[in-house]
Parts: structure tokens; C-alpha cells; sequence
């Protein structure tokens, strides 16, 4: 299970709108292993696919301890939101793709979203607190949306100058 590399802001496969998967094939079986093993070495909870390159409709999630559902770990392939509750939650929120940087964005408190394992086979995940969070978060990279498009243009901004500036230091060291 190769450790693929994660692609930052300003790669522009993060920008795409990713494609449908059609066949449920090994070599979506590999993506999906390899997207596993790269979200737990950046010790993320959540992956999408346009993250390591792929411009596919494929997510992978993990809360670990913090998954009171009991849902994961488990892939979502074509994944569709079909239910959004009304209320709304805020929480703070990052990206394996702007590393360093976080803030509160506000989401649908709950969601239901269907699509399929990577075997092909239906699959309705049920979700609140930080489970929806992170599957509407993982959905939002599948059609080229980043946390941060959800911010105030104030909030972005400054969110931006900081994430740059971190950057910078890190080329520097
Ligand atoms: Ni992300």
C-alpha cells in the first residue's frame, strides 16, 4: 500500500470536478488501499481522491476515537448527499491540502449520503456531528470546493496570508 503524495492548494486537480467512477475494478481496490495508508501517515480523517492526484469520485474516512457512529473505516465511491438537516454546526475544520492552518466553518449538522464500496455495492451512510462534517468536506473536494471557499472573503483572506507565510518558513528551514 504505497504512501501517495498530497497535492497542495494550488495544484489544480484540486480544482476539478472529479469523474464518476465506472468500473469497480484493482485498480480502484489499489486507490482506495493507497488512500488509506496516506491519510493515516499524514494522520488524517478523512482523503479524497483529487488529494493524491486522482480526479476520481472516491473518498475514504477514519475518525478513529471520535467516530460515535461506529461507521468507519470505510470508502464511499460516487458518493451523492441526499438528506441535509436544516440546523447548521460550527467547528473548526483543516485540510491535509493547506496543512498548518484551521477554521470554523458552518455545515449541516447531520447528512445522509448514499454511493457505493469499492466492490460496487450500494451504501447509505447516516451521519451527525463530525462524521457529516467530514463526508461533506470530503464531498466538496470530489467537486473542486476547499474549506476555505466556505469562509467570509475577510476570513479567507487572512486564513490565506498565514497559510502562505507558514509556507515560506518551511521552504526557508
Ligand atoms: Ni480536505
Amino acid at each position: 500500500m504505497p504512501i501517495r503524495e498530497i497535492r497542495i492548494l494550488g495544484d489544480p486537480v484540486l480544482r476539478k470536478r472529479a469523474e464518476e467512477v465506472s468500473s469497480f475494478d484493482a485498480e480502484l481496490d489499489r486507490l482506495v488501499q493507497d488512500m488509506f495508508a496516506t491519510m493515516y501517515h499524514a494522520r488524517g480523517i478523512g482523503l479524497a481522491a483529487p488529494q493524491v492526484g486522482v480526479s476520481l469520485r472516491v473518498m475514504v474516512l477514519d475518525l478513529g476515537e471520535a467516530d460515535e457512529e461506529g461507521l468507519g473505516p470505510f470508502a464511499l465511491v460516487n458518493p451523492k448527499l441526499v438528506e441535509a438537516s436544516r440546523k447548521t454546526a460550527r467547528s473548526a475544520e483543516g485540510c491535509l491540502s493547506i496543512p498548518g492552518v484551521e477554521e470554523v466553518v458552518e455545515r449541516p449538522e447531520s447528512v445522509v449520503m448514499e454511493g457505493f464500496t469499492p466492490k460496487g455495492e450500494p451504501r447509505i451512510v447516516q451521519a451527525s456531528g463530525l462524521m457529516a462534517r467530514a463526508l461533506q468536506h470530503e464531498l466538496d473536494h470530489l467537486d473542486g470546493i476547499l474549506f476555505i471557499d466556505r469562509l467570509s472573503p475577510l476570513k479567507r483572506q487572512l486564513l490565506l496570508k498565514k497559510w502562505q507565510r507558514l509556507q515560506a518558513e518551511e521552504v526557508a528551514s
